[in-house]
């Protein structure tokens, strides 16, 4: 009722056919009216959620592409982190992962080189979690600590016949590892004890130690040879 006089009024002296038209008939128009302006509503609501699909595909879309560029470059897989996760036994499914920046951090300087944090720099070589360097100039015993250390990591402390025979295999010359006599002891450049031992059966005199070919000797530290550097991934 409210609407039928509502629209009567406003609307008389308008429309001049719809002067002519009973009150019903009146009504009846304005309720098809209602009826279009009913349809023109939705068909605008189902334009916004057609929008606002739209914009949530195109959205999601952004999301995919910059997941899948950041997996294949920026993301890698964290040595550290998979060591915990292993031994925690929380890895699968989802790989342990660190960013860019951290695996910068844990390589300050052959990261460059390093592609995915879990592999040696080109001239490196890999045994398990080490990279070994053998150089190619010849250094005193502290100048290629030095050295090592400006790499990452240290002269090469070989604690296991795994090692030993690696290095041994590679090198044809000779080389300093991170051994050197201290006090009355042999220790390694990361202090663990000398326990495995492969002096040559004579190894000479000096205080730190040579690796050539399948057997150490010792030498001056002052002496200038090739050297050996570890670092560990
Ligand atoms: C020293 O290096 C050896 C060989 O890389 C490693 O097995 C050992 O755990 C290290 N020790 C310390 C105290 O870092």
């Amino acid at each position: 009722m409210y609407i039928k006089f509502w629209r009567s009024y406003g609307e008389d002296k308008k429309d001049v056919a719809s002067e002519n038209l009973s009150p019903e008939s009146k009504l009846s128009v304005e309720l098809e009216g209602g009826k279009g302006k009913q349809a023109e509503g939705n068909t605008r609501l189902y334009r916004a959620a057609c929008l606002f699909l739209t914009i949530i595909c195109l959205v999601l879309l952004l999301v995919v592409i910059i997941l899948s560029v950041k997996l294949q470059t920026g993301s890698t897989v964290c040595p550290e982190r998979a060591e915990t996760a292993a031994i925690n036994r929380q890895s699968p499914p989802f790989a342990p992962t660190c960013s860019h920046k951290e695996c910068q951090a844990l390589f300050p300087n052959i990261q460059p080189q390093y592609r995915g944090c879990q592999q040696c720099a080109d001239g490196w070589l890999t045994l398990d979690r080490s990279c070994f360097f053998l150089s190619t100039f010849r250094r005193s015993w502290d100048d290629s600590q030095k050295i090592c250390i400006a790499k990452g990591g240290g002269l090469a402390v070989v604690t296991s016949q795994r090692v030993q025979s690696f290095l041994a295999m590679q090198g044809k010359m000779q080389y300093w590892i991170g051994l050197r006599h201290k006090g009355a002891t042999w220790t390694w450049v990361n202090n663990t004890v000398l326990r495995e031992s492969y002096w040559a059966d004579n190894p000479l005199e000096g205080d730190c130690g040579i690796l050539s070919s399948e057997k150490w000797f010792k030498a001056s530290c002052t002496d200038y040879t090739y050297f050996i550097c570890q670092v560990q991934l």
